[in-house]
């Protein structure tokens, strides 16, 4: 029996169209060409490598925070790695405009993650829990946040009062790290199982995960 790559040549070689049903015969408007598949191939094997690159990068930054231990040390440890990125951006003056554009990417995207975490995961349980006052109060804060982000984005960087909108917004978040830190959690954890406080931690680090 003749493999297909034997078959596509023996077809080339007769007078092609009409004289057959052959695969090769039958090429549509959609035909790739002779090279399609090495091109295909080696498209595929860098989907591939992409894929693998970006799953490393995720386990990499996850494994970051879930080094950190259960979910509200792992939440606590992204709350310290926030502030970061605000000090940074409140050491910049108004002549550093590239970097102020890249720690607020680095910050947007820092808080998506985080937020992804806690209102997919926690302040559902904490509802669960009878605890939705407080799970809506800081889903509030969260709305205030993504309002921050919204200005800023509109912002030009070397605007007079990008500092102080930025130190306004690292106040609301320094606020709000305190309650869920200081109150919120401590409080809801103690009320958990063990077996209940492995399965948040293992939720908020498979969503960590996805959004990293
Ligand atoms: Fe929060
Ligand atoms: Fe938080």
């Amino acid at each position: 029996m003749a493999t297909r790559t034997q078959s596509r040549s023996s077809n080339r070689s007769t007078s092609g169209r009409s004289s057959g049903s052959s695969r090769s015969d039958s090429r549509s408007a959609f035909s790739w060409g002779d090279n399609a598949e090495p091109m295909l191939g080696a498209a595929l094997a860098g989907v591939a490598l992409g894929f693998a690159a970006n799953f490393g990068r995720k386990a990499v930054m996850q494994g970051m925070s879930a080094a950190a231990g259960d979910w509200d040390e792992v939440l606590a440890a992204e709350h310290d790695a926030t502030m970061t990125i605000f000090d940074k951006m409140l050491a910049t003056d108004e002549t550093q405009t590239f970097k102020r554009r890249m720690l607020l990417t680095k910050l947007c995207h820092s808080l998506d993650k985080h937020a992804y975490e806690e209102e997919m995961v926690v302040y559902p349980a904490l509802r669960e829990a009878n605890e939705a006052v407080d799970a809506d109060h800081l889903e509030h804060d969260h709305g205030q946040m993504k309002t921050f982000i919204y200005e800023l984005g509109q912002m030009e960087t070397n605007a007079p009062n990008w500092l102080e909108r930025i130190r306004e917004f690292r106040q609301l978040i320094s606020r709000h790290a305190h309650m869920e830190e200081e109150q919120v959690f401590p409080r809801f954890k103690e009320g958990l199982s063990e077996e209940q406080n492995a399965r948040i931690t293992s939720m908020v680090n498979r969503d960590g995960f996805w959004m990293a």
